[in-house]
């Protein structure tokens, strides 16, 4: 379906969360969009809402069946339901905004397939980086072979939980609340703490940056549930803070290094400045060097703000061309290379030293014990003792190692770590 620029946007709205009042609001004060709320389909009928109540209907089908209904916006939280109302508007050739980055992660695939089948618009720059337009920016701009790498703070609720917990010093429970209160967090908050929607959106980013679909789950990924304070203290003694970076780097056999894990970033680093519930993403490409995108990743209205450039490139008839996939060999992942990490760990003999291929340095002290040292992708992959509640995993700055000549050889350090601890 294409919608013309004389056609009027008739909206069904699924979803008056934060982003979907915000997004209400913004409407509102648009005119010159010509779109309007038709219906608004909510769970809960009960509960007092800030629009006008003949708005509102808890039947999915009267906005899916309405056939004066020409864009279906989904703001809802429930991905699966989220899932069967998307691909039943786009088999109804209505155009599609979405922000559900679980639903697009997990289904990408199928919704690039119906888009085609169906002849749809499907468009979901709110679902990465909320007001930062990075899809768009991916799709279009950025050709594969120049496309270097990015990485990005792409979650804003663990941002805002890092800055407030650790140049703040708030307790991880209030800022989390807090994160929630604002209208951060998702309904189910493990979703961020654990890097999973970082690591959704970053899949998200790579079928438009790379043309790469993969399952987030298959994505080597992290969150911030074992930080320690002590982790903290360490990273700051080296010039470091540490931040959640979803990151894809493109290696010199001309796969893709993608994963999600805490890393250390120094004040020379554009992701430095990124803190509360801002995003950023730095794009490096072979001649322009290094972009840096940076704004709001969280919250009503700057999610709204994405949803309503959607509603507005609909207008022009705008759609993806998924050009990584389809014009261009789409690159593959890799799962052959090296990573510079520090393990901080409790306790003796938790993190084996044959875990790493070369350590270059230890420390300890009655908290915690730090190793940095030299780990093959393979290692964090299939194995998840690094993931233990006691144990957390912090990447170097530039480590992601292309080229790394394994060593197999014990340093003297690693000697020295061995007898102290084994
Ligand atoms: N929970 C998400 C975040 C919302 O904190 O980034 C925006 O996608």
């Amino acid at each position: 379906m294409s919608i013309q620029n004389q056609t009027k946007l008739n909206i069904g709205l699924f979803g008056f969360g934060v982003v979907g009042e915000g997004l209400y609001k913004v409407l509102a004060h648009t005119p010159t969009l010509n779109a309007q709320i038709k219906h608004i389909c909510i769970k809960h009928q009960d509960k007092h809402r800030n629009a006008p109540a003949e708005l509102f209907t808890t039947n999915a089908s009267e906005l899916l069946n309405d056939k004066e209904i020409n864009v279906i916006i989904e703001l809802i939280d429930d991905a699966d339901a989220a899932y069967r109302i998307v691909t039943k508007a786009l088999r109804s050739k209505k155009a599609v905004v979405s922000a559900n980055k679980k639903l697009i992660a997990e289904h990408i695939e199928e919704l690039i397939a119906l888009q085609q089948e169906y002849d749809t618009p499907f468009l979901y720059e709110a679902a990465c980086c909320a007001s930062i337009p990075v899809i768009r920016n991916l799709e279009e701009y950025y050709d594969n072979d120049l496309l270097q790498g990015l990485s990005g703070i792409v979650n804003g609720s663990t941002n805002y939980i890092l800055t407030k917990v650790f140049r703040e010093k708030k307790s991880f429970d209030d800022a989390l609340l807090q994160a929630q209160v604002e209208g951060f967090a998702e309904s189910n908050p493990a979703l961020d703490i654990e890097g999973i929607d970082a690591v959704n959106k970053l899949s998200i980013l790579l079928v438009h940056a790379y043309g790469i679909i993969s399952s987030p789950q298959a994505l080597l990924h992290t969150g911030i549930q074992n930080l320690q304070a002590s982790d903290a203290v360490f990273a700051k003694e080296k010039g470091y803070e540490i931040k959640l970076v979803a990151q894809a780097r493109k290696l010199s056999d001309g796969k893709v290094a993608a994963l999600v894990l805490l890393q250390f970033v120094k004040n020379d680093s554009q992701l430095y400045t990124v803190n509360n519930e801002y995003n950023g993403v730095v794009i490096e490409s072979s001649l322009a060097d290094k972009q840096f995108f940076y704004g709001k990743g969280a919250g009503g209205f700057p999610t709204a703000s994405a949803v309503l450039s959607d509603l507005s490139a609909l207008r022009y008839n705008y759609r993806y061309e998924y050009k990584k996939l389809h014009y261009q060999e789409p690159s593959e992942l890799s799962t052959d290379f090296y990573l510079k990490v520090c393990i901080s760990f409790k306790g003796l003999l938790l993190v084996p030293h044959e875990r790493f291929d070369r350590v270059l340095e230890w420390s300890s002290n009655e908290q915690r014990c730090h190793v940095t040292g030299i780990v093959h992708y393979s290692e964090l992959a299939n194995n998840d003792w690094w993931k233990q509640p006691n144990v957390s995993l912090i990447l170097y700055p530039d480590g992601i190692l292309d080229n790394y000549k394994p060593q197999k050889v014990h340093e003297t350090a690693e000697e020295e770590f061995v007898e102290q601890f084994i």
